[in-house]
């Protein structure tokens, strides 16, 4: 019994560690910096504004969503720039809580388009370092529990 839940046991911290170091995993992944400027202009260039809102950026496009999805602002768990270079390339990936149970189209499947096959490299870093920009972390206020006596 014992022997079987420590393997169980070893056999989970393995497939934990597989997940961080193995094939699959994001380490190394690096992209160059990108130009903040160039990123705002792919931003609007590529309609991304139709579906989504950022504070602080005019928004002239015509309205394909509702409900706008709003990016950037204040967060508190800072987006990676794996997560925002995911949210760009691989839409479906990971669908923004908030917004999962009011895709109206395919379960599981962002209602996002996929702009693999027009966007370059090139504007796709410079998207993500804009992107990056926009996002501020809210500082953690731990809870003020009082003293028991
Ligand atoms: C047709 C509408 C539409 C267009 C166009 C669109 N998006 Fe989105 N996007 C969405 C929706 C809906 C979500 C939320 C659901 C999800 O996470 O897939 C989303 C999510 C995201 C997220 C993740 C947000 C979060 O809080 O996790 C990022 C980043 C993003 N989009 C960037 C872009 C960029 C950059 C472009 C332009 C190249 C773009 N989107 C174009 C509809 C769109």
């Amino acid at each position: 019994m014992f022997i079987a839940r420590l393997l169980a046991l070893l056999i989970t911290g393995l497939l934990l560690t597989a997940c961080e170091t193995g094939p699959d995993s994001p380490r190394g992944f690096s992209l160059p910096k990108g130009d903040i400027a160039k990123g705002e202009e792919v931003f609007t260039t590529l309609g991304c504004m139709s579906c989504h809102t950022i504070k602080g950026i005019e928004n002239n496009s015509t309205q394909t969503l509702e409900k706008p999805v709003p990016l950037g602002g204040k967060v508190s768990r800072i987006k990676t720039y794996g997560e925002l270079v995911t949210s760009v390339i691989n839409p479906s990936h990971k669908i923004a809580r908030s917004y999962s149970k009011e895709v109206a189209t395919q379960p599981g499947q962002s209602p996002m388009p996929s702009f693999n096959d027009t966007m370059t490299v090139a504007q796709l870093v410079d998207l993500v370092t804009f992107l990056e920009t926009n996002y501020q972390l809210i500082p953690y206020e731990p809870t003020n529990y009082g003293m028991y006596y």
